[in-house]
C-alpha cells in the first residue's frame, strides 16, 4: 500500500491506555495523523496523555474487543469520523505466567478471546473497508513468544502462535487487494506488561513448579530494566508502515532476534533429523 503523503493517515489502534499502544497514539498524534484508539477505559487513556496534549485528531473509543458488535461500531465510527481508514494495529494483549496444568479453562478462553477472537473481530470489521479501497496496512503485535515457547508461558504462546498463523495466512490473502500485513515480534519491552496490573497468574497453583514461582518473582523484578524502549518500538512500527518497506515479520529487540534465531536453528535441526523418515508415510508414487 502507498502510505498517504498528501493528507493525514487514519489509524485504528487497540489497547491504548498503556505501554506500546499509548506510545503509538502519542507519536501518531504528534505526526498529525488521525487515531481511533480503542481501550477498556477512555478516561485512563486521556489521563495518560495528559491535559496539555493536543487530542484534536484523537477518537477515543471504549470498546470490549471480545464483542463483535462493539468492534463493528468502533470501525464504523472511525470511518464516519475521519472519512476513511488506512492502518489497523492489533496491539491489545497481556501476559499469563503459570504451568499448563495450573491454567484453567476460563484462563484459556479469556486469553484467546483477547488475542485471537478480538483480533478476528477487528479484522472482520476493517478488511471490507481496506479491500474496497484496495489499500491499507494491518499490523498485528505478536511477540518473540509467537515464534518460540518457554516454560510458564504456554497460554500466552498459544495465543501468539495462533496470531502468527492467522497473520501469515492473512498476508497472503490480503496482498491481492493491495493490503500489507506486518507481524511485530517484540522481546522484553519496558511497558506495563510485567507489572501486576497487566500480567495474569493462575488462581490456583500447585507445589510442583517451584521454578515457575521463582520465574514470576524474577519477572516482576525485571520491571524497569527490560531491554526494549517503547518509544523506539512505536517509532519503528510507524516507520515500517510509513515506508511500506520490510519483511512480513518485524523483530524488535536484540533479545527477540537471538531467541528467534535459536528457534529457527532448532527447527532446522529437527527438519534435518526427520528428512529421511518423513517420506515413509507417503503412498507409493503412481507408476
Ligand atoms: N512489553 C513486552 O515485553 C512485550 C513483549 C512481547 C510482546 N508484547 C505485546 O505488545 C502488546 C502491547 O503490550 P505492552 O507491552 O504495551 O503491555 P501493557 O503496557 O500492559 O499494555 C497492554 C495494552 O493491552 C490492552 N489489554 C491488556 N489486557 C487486555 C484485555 N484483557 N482485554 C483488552 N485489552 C487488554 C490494554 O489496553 P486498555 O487497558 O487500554 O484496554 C493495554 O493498553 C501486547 O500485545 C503484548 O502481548 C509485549
Amino acid at each position: 500500500m502507498a502510505f498517504p503523503t498528501d493528507r493525514p493517515a487514519t489509524w485504528f489502534v487497540t489497547g491504548t491506555s498503556r505501554g506500546l499502544g499509548l506510545e503509538l497514539v502519542r507519536q501518531l498524534l504528534e505526526r498529525g495523523d488521525g487515531v481511533a484508539a480503542t481501550t477498556r477505559s477512555s478516561e485512563r487513556l486521556l489521563a495518560a496523555l495528559g491535559d496539555d496534549f493536543d487530542t484534536t485528531r484523537l477518537l477515543p473509543l471504549t470498546v470490549d474487543l471480545r464483542d463483535e458488535e462493539q468492534v463493528k461500531q468502533a470501525v464504523r465510527r472511525t470511518t464516519d469520523h475521519f472519512g476513511g481508514l488506512d492502518v489497523v494495529v492489533n496491539n491489545a494483549g497481556y501476559g499469563f505466567l503459570g504451568a499448563v496444568e495450573e491454567t484453567s479453562g476460563q484462563d484459556v478462553r479469556d486469553m484467546l478471546d483477547v488475542q485471537v477472537v478480538g483480533v478476528w473481530n477487528v479484522l472482520r470489521a476493517a478488511l471490507p473497508v481496506l479491500r474496497e479501497q484496495r489499500a491499507g496496512h494491518i499490523v498485528n503485535v505478536s511477540s518473540v513468544l509467537g515464534l518460540t515457547a518457554v516454560p510458564g508461558w504456554a497460554l500466552y504462546c498459544a495465543g501468539k502462535f495462533a496470531l502468527e498463523g492467522l497473520s501469515e495466512a492473512l498476508a497472503a490473502e490480503a496482498a491481492d487487494f493491495g493490503i500489507d500485513v506486518t507481524i511485530v515480534e517484540p522481546g522484553y519491552f519496558r511497558t506495563d506488561f510485567l507489572t501486576q496490573d497487566s500480567l495474569a497468574l493462575p488462581t490456583a497453583t500447585t507445589e510442583h513448579y517451584p521454578a515457575l514461582r521463582e520465574m514470576v518473582e524474577s519477572h516482576l523484578k525485571l520491571q524497569g530494566s527490560q531491554l526494549g524502549d517503547p518509544v523506539k518500538g512505536a517509532a519503528a512500527i510507524i516507520d515500517r508502515v510509513r515506508t511500506g518497506a520490510g519483511p512480513l515479520r518485524q523483530v524488535l529487540g536484540s533479545d527477540s532476534h537471538a531467541y528467534a534465531t535459536a528457534k529457527v536453528q532448532a527447527l532446522q535441526a529437527n527438519l534435518d533429523a526427520t528428512a529421511d523418515s518423513a517420506p515413509a508415510t507417503d503412498f507409493p508414487a503412481a507408476a
